[in-house]
């Protein structure tokens, strides 16, 4: 078992938009009772930081200004959840200097995961595009969550209905293409599967299922490293 002291058992759960990465990663993490860090927010917040101030994310300066600001206490606000914000955080995730910056904050919360009561954890998981990569390349348990593109629009249009939002599915889908033409065409950390990361395709498979195949992952190599 990984006690107190001992190095922090790390889950890297990567992919694409609305793959439901999320909900795996934050099933993980009560399930075995480890920290949750949501990476995208990271970049989602410097997006933001700009838009808020009437910035381009592209501009690599102002984006790099704005990622030296970032703390963990960012990360929690409502603003960050908007579409435009997600499309300005894979802008600025495209920017060398941006993740170099942000690298330092993701390695050092996978070094010492903390829960929100502020308790050290045993484990952390970290959702997002490079963590297998990137991140953590020694994380114990990679997995790669994927689905279609149009799945995925799916998902992401149902959401943003029921949160109230206007919605046009046509318009969902371009952007989720775009997005994920950023996110894997770029030259620093594109999103790739790591090689040694387990790939669940959730275009046909519930929540459940995939749930199902990560636990038994997991538990596997918990009980080599006991
Ligand atoms: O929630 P969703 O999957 O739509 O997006 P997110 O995980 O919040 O990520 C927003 C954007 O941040 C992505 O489109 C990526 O460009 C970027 N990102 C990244 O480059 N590396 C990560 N580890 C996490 C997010």
């Amino acid at each position: 078992m990984t006690g107190a002291g001992a190095r922090p058992f790390v889950i890297a759960v990567d992919g694409p938009s609305a793959a439901g990465k999320g909900t795996l990663a934050r099933r993980l993490a009560a399930h075995y009772g480890f920290a949750f860090l949501e990476t995208g927010l990271l970049y989602r917040a410097v997006g933001w930081r700009l838009l808020a101030g009437g910035q381009d994310p592209a501009d690599p300066k102002a984006a790099v200004a704005a990622a030296t600001q970032i703390t963990m206490a960012d990360l929690d606000d409502a603003a960050l959840r908007r579409e435009d914000v997600a499309q300005a955080a894979s802008k600025v995730a495209a920017i060398p200097e941006v993740r170099r910056q942000l690298l330092g904050l993701q390695r050092d919360f996978a070094a010492r995961p903390t829960l929100p009561d502020g308790r050290p954890a045993p484990g952390i998981v970290l959702d997002g595009r490079d963590i297998g990569t990137v991140v953590c390349p020694d994380a114990d348990v990679k997995i790669f969550v994927t689905a279609s593109v149009e799945e995925r629009a799916r998902r992401r249009y149902k959401e943003l209905l029921e949160r109230g939002e206007n919605a046009i599915y046509s318009r969902v889908l371009q952007d989720m293409k775009d997005r994920d033409n950023r996110d894997s065409g770029r030259v620093v950390s594109p999103m790739v599967p790591a090689a040694d990361a387990l790939v669940i395709d959730s275009t046909a498979l519930d929540a459940d299922a995939a749930f199902a195949a990560a636990v038994e992952l997991v538990d596997e190599r918990r009980g080599r490293v006991d």
